[in-house]
């Protein structure tokens, strides 16, 4: 990490009232992907990492029965909040929580996670813990979308701040899931430096896979 977590909670608290202003197309088709193939079903839980002012976490609100959005900037949560209220959103809470300890609650039982525009702030070796955690917590499905290099960084035409920020090669990224259990199943190049990765929890060998269509599959087929 190239700034301390103060740094940036603070980076982003100044920004938040205008965060929503500035998005760039790449940004745009970044966080649609993100929510398309987080595809949450109805009675899962959805964990967002850092979630900003929610551009992931409420519209996957609307799909899933609890989202829990996670972030170091008060003032990214504070408009997350307040979008949640307009919208009447009760099932979507937002609280302080880091990468690598996302202070998940205890009665949470996590499906999905999701993180959209935040990790390239990490190191790679951040990264790699950061996935450990969200492994620890056995998702079904992780999607990330992030600035990501699929051919190298582009210095003449950076789509990051080299100063804050720390990219790392899809390789890297495929590399760290493989390593936290999780097989990717789709790669979306939203551009030579913005992409969404989408990996799905391999199941241990002697753990009873998931039936096709979820876990109530077997009972709607009057199995036991
Ligand atoms: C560019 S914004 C993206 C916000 C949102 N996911 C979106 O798609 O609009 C990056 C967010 O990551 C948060 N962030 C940075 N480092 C973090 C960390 N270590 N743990 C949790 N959140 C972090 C920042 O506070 C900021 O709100």
């Amino acid at each position: 990490m190239k700034r301390s977590l103060d740094e940036h909670a603070a980076r982003f608290d100044e920004m938040a009232a205008d965060y929503d202003d500035d998005e760039s197309d790449e940004y745009r088709a970044c966080a649609s992907l993100v929510v398309e193939h987080a595809d949450p079903r109805p009675g899962d839980t959805v964990l967002d990492l850092g979630t900003g002012t929610g551009a992931i976490a409420l519209p996957l609100a609307e799909e899933a029965e609890r989202v829990i959005g996670r972030d170091i900037s008060e003032g990214m949560l504070e408009e997350a909040r307040e979008k949640a209220t307009d919208r009447g959103l009760s099932n979507v809470e937002f609280g302080e929580g880091r990468f690598r300890e996302p202070a998940v609650p205890d009665d949470a039982d996590v499906d999905v996670v999701t993180t959209n525009f935040a990790m390239h702030h990490l190191s790679d070796a951040e990264k790699r813990e950061t996935l450990d955690a969200i492994a620890g917590l056995e998702p079904r499905r992780v999607v990330l979308g992030d600035v990501m290099f699929f051919d190298g960084p582009d210095p003449d035409d950076p789509f990051y701040s080299p100063e804050v920020d720390d990219p790392a090669t899809v390789g890297t990224l495929a590399d760290a899931f493989t390593a936290a259990g999780y097989a990717l199943t789709a790669v979306e190049r939203v551009h030579d430096q913005v992409g969404v990765l989408v990996a799905e929890r391999v199941v241990p060998v002697g753990e009873p896979a998931e039936p096709v269509g979820g876990p109530d599959a077997a009972d709607a087929e009057g199995g036991s």
